[in-house]
């Protein structure tokens, strides 16, 4: 039985999981870094790496006493080596190059992305390729067709803001603390979605790209205007960030006639009225629909690990070089064209 090691450290969750071929999350351990970074309002890349620095080694350590094992019984190591930030993926990629040479054990550079890609199929194994898939987190919001492990098109992206950067600048904004997105759907349920009039940025438009900062500024003109409740403003921003990805999906799945499956994945499917929405669009086009559960949907290292299973599955697999770089930008689809109108985080 195939048995992988993963190590994820591209952001401000420190994580180790070791993953079976059988899907079996075998053990894990993640920290949080919300204690450090909340008295910043975001996540501080300087104290991130610093974190992940002190806290790895134990924690792969941890993973493999919680099962009893050694790194000589694990088939490879995979590490997200990007995207991210860089001081953090740094961290993990040389721990996991360390061990790789240490133990002569095969290293994988996971894209953090195509972890959040392949997590439905770690929580389901009769999610077959290929879905239609809504990426959602904290620094991307894509559609992208998967076709397989590794073949990603791009359908659209965001022209500004992610998604999950949206819920944590609306929570910042109506002062809910960090991190933002659980913060913002908490308040949200004491609202009403309908009292706060906000744009729908892009409904409407041809393409399925997506656009949020002008929704993050009208949440800020709603809450200095003084005439709103936080709690209403919140659901309200909820209620217009999941009409914009309800329409932008609709418009994608018109080009994908030929997949039966809706699939979301990235922090904010952790989201439960995004969740349902999507539920519902996949409903309405005759779609299955798969959410992998929060805890898999939040940044962690079985997703890294079950990338490392099924990369290794491939026949065409080779092993990393231990000289391999970490890399802060690393697109899923890199013969995607550029978006008219995007910025740099494109
Ligand atoms: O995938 P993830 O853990 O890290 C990245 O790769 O970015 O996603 C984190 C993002 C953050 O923006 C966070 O606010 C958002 O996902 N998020 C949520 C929820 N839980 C996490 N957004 C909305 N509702 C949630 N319940
Ligand atoms: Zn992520």
């Amino acid at each position: 039985m195939t048995l992988v090691l993963g190590i994820e450290s591209s952001c401000d969750e420190t994580a180790a999981a070791l993953v079976d071929g059988d899907r079996r999350i075998v053990a894990q351990r993640i920290a949080s870094q919300d204690a450090e970074h909340a008295p910043y309002g975001g996540v501080v890349p300087e104290i991130a790496a610093r974190a992940h620095a002190e806290r790895l080694a134990p924690m792969i350590e941890g993973v493999l006493a919680d099962a009893g094992i050694t790194l000589a019984d694990c088939d490879a190591i995979a590490a997200t080596a990007g995207p991210g930030l860089i001081g953090g993926v740094m961290v993990g990629l040389v721990s996991a190059k360390a061990l790789a040479m240490a133990s002569d054990t095969p290293l994988i550079a996971i894209n953090h992305l195509e972890g959040h890609a392949l997590s439905p199929r770690l929580a389901d194994a009769s999610i077959g390729f290929p879905y239609v898939l809504l990426l959602a987190s904290g620094g991307h919001c894509q559609i992208l067709r998967v076709d397989g492990v590794g073949r990603y098109k791009r359908l659209a992206t965001t022209i500004d803001d992610a998604l999950g950067e949206a819920f944590d600048k609306t929570a910042k904004i109506l002062g809910l603390g960090f991190p933002g997105g659980p913060a913002v759907e908490r308040k949200a349920m004491e609202g009403d979605p309908s009292a706060v009039p906000l744009p729908r940025p892009m409904v409407g438009s041809g393409e399925p790209h997506f656009s949020f900062a002008g929704l993050k500024s009208a949440v800020l003109r709603a809450h200095e205007s003084g005439q709103f409740e936080i709690a209403d403003i919140a659901a309200s921003f909820q209620q217009a960030a999941v009409d914009c990805v309800i329409d932008r999906l609709r418009v994608a799945l018109a080009e994908t006639d030929d997949i039966d499956t809706l699939v979301v994945a990235g922090g904010v499917a952790a989201n439960a009225t995004v969740r349902a929405a999507l539920e519902q669009v996949a409903a309405d086009h005759g779609m299955r629909f798969a959410a992998p559960p929060p805890k898999l949907c939040t940044d962690n290292a079985a997703m890294i690990a079950w990338a490392g299973v099924e990369r290794l599955a491939l026949p065409e697999f080779s092993p990393a070089p231990l000289d391999i770089s970490a890399r802060p930008r690393w697109p899923l689809d890199p013969d995607a064209a550029p978006v008219r109108g995007a910025g740099v985080k494109a």
